[in-house]
């Protein structure tokens, strides 16, 4: 089929190298001339396992084009994805600019039938908001024809897009019109079969992928609800842990036996610093603000914010329990990026806390394997070091906040002998707490 997908950041990128591989002919359009450049020269703008190998394929067996004309793009093309992005404004509500020029645009190139397809997080009744934008801005030639809207939210998590999208959960498609379901379920007929070469001698390939065929506006709740609930787990178990800590019990034991329940399980129930990133913030702050606007209540969801934006803090309030005052100490920040295996700094926790450590009077050097500048709204303060061992180096404390892998294979004694102090933070509870004490340490985690 002929696909087109409108913007390529994390998800419109994923989802036009995922509809290219398997057996789509695909042109991603972005206005960004620079990272079209990039693109076709088969590099990603974004760090994702994967990613590249599978752009610089499809581009050479032509599955894949990228391009900044978006005029030709919708017209050649029968499904129309947009996938631009809604980023917050200051009050919470996603800013709908580019979502709606990009409707105006459709709307004056349309030529012939096409699926509209909202693949980005849109705001509840987005799918309304784009079929009248697209209404109004048919021109004369355009008039005769006609489109359906498609809610097709993406699951993906970053670090693992490509996974994701090659091995959904599920597939969801929200429309009021049967014909433009009958497209989508084609267009998803080879992921549901899996037999598109990445996937035919993987040992994830899935058998069974439910679609869930409903109208737009519960299927764009799906998408809010679930991140709102796995946001909602975390600070959940985070205000466990807090508790835990007060009566002198293990979050990590708690979950654990709380987890084999499997009404309750054992995913997003990691007690830590709490979530970041590109998604839960936004969609937890989009729902609650839905909910007002419509009248319904969203006291769990301003509580699950409240919770996540304290436990930012409680690091520092650690920080000072060990150090004492702030001024003048030497703080060491391990992790930069929200999550591990992404670059992407996003509401990442680190910038709280390094932003809140500077403002204390403290010298801070942060490391992160991947990110090595320092992020927009990180203050400049905050020195970025090459590597672990040079952020240590007559620190009074280290704060732990991305849980990368490599952290595990640190040579601690060494980092405790270029240490002042050996006090450390663990903000994702993922060191030995045992045997950083045997060493000498001075440790803290999250609820243990
Ligand atoms: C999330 C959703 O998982 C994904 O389905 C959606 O499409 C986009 O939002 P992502 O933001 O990439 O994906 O990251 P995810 O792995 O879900 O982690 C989100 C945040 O929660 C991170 O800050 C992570 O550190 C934190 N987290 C996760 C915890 O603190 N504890 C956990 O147990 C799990």
């Amino acid at each position: 089929m002929r696909v087109c997908v409108i913007g390529t950041g994390y998800v419109g990128l994923v989802t036009g190298v995922c509809m290219a591989e398997i057996g789509h002919n695909v042109i991603c359009v972005d206005k960004d001339e620079q990272k079209i450049k990039m693109l076709f020269n088969g590099k990603s703008p974004i760090y994702e396992n994967g990613l590249e190998e599978l752009i610089k394929s499809n581009v050479t067996n032509k599955n894949l084009v990228f391009s900044t004309e978006l005029a030709g793009a919708i017209r050649s093309q029968e499904i129309i994805f947009i996938c631009v992005g809604t980023p917050p404004l200051p009050n919470g509500k996603p800013d709908l600019t580019a979502l709606d020029e990009v409707s105006r645009l459709i709307g004056s190139y349309i030529n012939g039938y096409k699926v509209i397809v909202n693949k980005s997080t849109v705001p509840i009744g987005t799918a309304n908001r784009v079929k009248k934008i697209i209404k109004e801005n048919l021109n004369g030639e355009g008039k005769g024809y006609s489109f359906d809207i498609v809610s097709n939210p993406e699951f993906l998590k970053e670090g693992e897009a490509v996974y994701d999208a090659f091995f959904p959960e599920r597939i969801v498609i929200g429309s009021e019109n049967p014909k433009a379901v009958e497209v989508m379920k084609k267009l998803y007929e080879p992921l549901i079969r899996q037999d598109f070469s990445y996937a035919v001698n993987n040992i994830n390939r899935k058998s069974d992928i439910p679609i869930i065929i409903t109208d737009s506006t519960s299927s764009e709740l799906i998408k809010y609800a679930s991140n709102a609930f796995l946001a909602t787990k975390i600070s959940f178990i985070n205000e466990v842990a807090n508790i835990c800590e007060r009566v002198e019990a293990n979050v990590l034991d708690v979950t654990y036996g709380m987890g084999l329940d499997s009404r309750i399980g054992t995913k997003f129930m990691r007690a830590g610093i709490g979530w970041g990133g590109s998604c839960f913030p936004k969609d937890v702050r989009a729902l609650a603000f839905t909910a007002e606007e419509y009248g319904a209540s969203a006291n769990i969801l301003n509580s699950v914010i409240l919770v996540n934006n304290y436990q930012r803090y409680k690091v520092i309030q650690k920080a000072m329990d060990m150090i004492g005052i702030i001024e003048d100490k030497i703080v060491a920040v391990l992790g930069i990026a929200f999550k591990p295996n992404t670059d992407d700094t996003r509401e990442a926790p680190s910038i709280t806390v390094i932003n809140k450590l500077l403002e204390l009077g403290a010298e801070v050097r942060a490391y992160d394997p991947i990110v090595k500048s320092c992020p927009k709204e990180m203050d400049p303060k905050a020195t970025i070091t090459k590597d672990v061992y040079e952020a240590v180096k007559n620190a009074n404390l280290i704060v732990l906040v991305t849980e990368w892998p490599e952290f595990l294979n640190l040579d601690f004694g060494r980092i405790k002998s270029l240490m002042k102090m050996p006090n450390i933070i663990d903000g994702r509870n993922m060191l030995n707490k045992s045997k950083l004490q045997e060493l000498g340490f001075n440790y803290k985690g999250i609820g243990i």
